[in-house]
C-alpha cells in the first residue's frame, strides 16, 4: 500500500490504472480489501483509488467520534494530494454511501459521479442508534470477536454463508482486525450523521445505485425508491448478494459501475 501525509494522519490506500478518476469507499467495519475484484477489473481502464479510510487498515489519525464529514474531506485531500484534476466518480458501500453524500454536499466540484451501493439515506431509528451505542460500548469492553459474531449473519446472502467460505473469511478477518476505539468512534460518528433524504432530488450528478436483491441492511426495495428520488439514477439490483454485494457477486457490481463510467460520464 502508499501512503499519503493529510492534517490528520497517514492515510493509506492502494492504486491502479489510468484514466477516469474513480474513488471505492469501503463500510464499516471492513477496508480495501472489501473492493478487491472491482479493483481489479476497473483498473483495465479506469484511475483506481481504494483508501483504507482514517482509523481503519493501515491508516492512522483516528478521531471519536469518526463524522462522515470528517471522512469525506479526508477523501477531497487525497484526490488534492495525487493531484486528481479530473472529477472523479465516488463509490461508496454502506457507510461509504453515508460519506459520498457529503462528499457531494461538501466537495461538488470534485465530483462527476456516484455510486450508492448497499447504502440508505435515512438517518438511524432510536433503537438503531441504541445498537450503535451499545456496540461502541461493548467492543471496547469485549472486543472485535464480538462485534464478528454480531454482524456476520446479517451481512451476507444465505448462500454466501453455504456457497462461498472465503468471502466469509475475509469478512470476519476484516472485522476482527479493525481496532476497538476505530469501531467505537464510527458507531458514534454515523450516529451523528445527517439524513440526507431531503438532498436526493438535488443531487446533481449521475448516480448509479447497486442493491443486492437479499440485502438485509438496506433492503433493494428501499434502494430502488432511493434511486427514483435521484433526478439522475439508474438502480441496478444484484442477485445472490446481499449487503456485501461486491465481495458476493462482485461480476456483476464490477460490470454495473464499469458501464456507468463508460455511457454515463
Ligand atoms: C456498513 O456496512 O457500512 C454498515 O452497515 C453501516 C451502518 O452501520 O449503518
Amino acid at each position: 500500500m502508499q501512503t499519503v501525509s493529510l492534517d490528520h494522519g497517514q492515510l493509506a490506500f492502494v492504486q491502479q490504472g489510468t484514466g477516469l478518476p474513480v474513488v471505492l469507499v469501503h463500510g464499516f467495519p471492513f477496508d480495501h480489501r472489501m473492493w478487491q475484484h472491482p479493483l481489479a477489473t476497473l483498473a483495465a481502464d479506469a484511475h483506481v483509488v481504494v483508501p483504507d479510510l482514517r482509523g481503519f487498515g493501515s491508516s492512522s489519525g483516528l478521531a471519536d467520534p469518526l463524522t462522515m464529514s470528517q471522512l469525506a474531506d479526508d477523501l477531497a485531500q487525497l484526490v488534492a494530494a495525487l493531484e486528481i484534476s479530473q472529477p472523479i466518480c465516488l463509490v461508496g458501500l454502506s457507510m461509504g454511501g453515508y460519506i459520498a453524500f457529503e462528499f457531494w454536499r461538501r466537495h461538488r466540484k470534485l465530483l462527476g459521479g456516484l455510486v450508492l451501493c448497499d447504502t440508505k439515506a435515512e438517518t438511524d431509528t432510536p433503537q438503531a442508534l441504541q445498537n450503535r451505542h451499545r456496540m461502541a460500548e461493548h467492543v471496547l469492553a469485549y472486543g472485535t470477536e464480538l462485534v464478528a459474531q454480531a454482524m456476520l449473519p446479517n451481512l451476507v446472502a444465505a448462500e454466501t454463508v453455504s456457497q462461498q467460505p472465503r468471502v466469509m473469511e475475509l469478512l470476519r478477518t476484516m472485522i476482527v482486525e479493525t481496532g476497538v476505539e476505530t469501531i467505537a468512534a464510527a458507531q458514534r460518528g454515523m450516529a451523528l450523521r445527517q439524513d440526507a433524504t431531503s438532498w436526493l432530488a438535488e443531487i446533481d450528478v449521475p448516480t448509479l445505485v447497486v442493491a443486492g436483491e437479499n440485502d438485509q441492511l438496506t433492503p433493494a426495495a428501499a434502494m430502488h425508491a432511493m434511486a427514483q428520488s435521484i433526478p439522475d439514477a439508474e438502480f441496478v439490483s444484484v442477485p445472490a448478494a446481499g449487503h456485501m454485494a461486491p465481495l458476493e457477486n462482485p461480476a456483476v457490481v464490477t460490470d454495473a459501475i464499469r458501464q456507468h463510467l463508460v455511457r454515463r460520464m
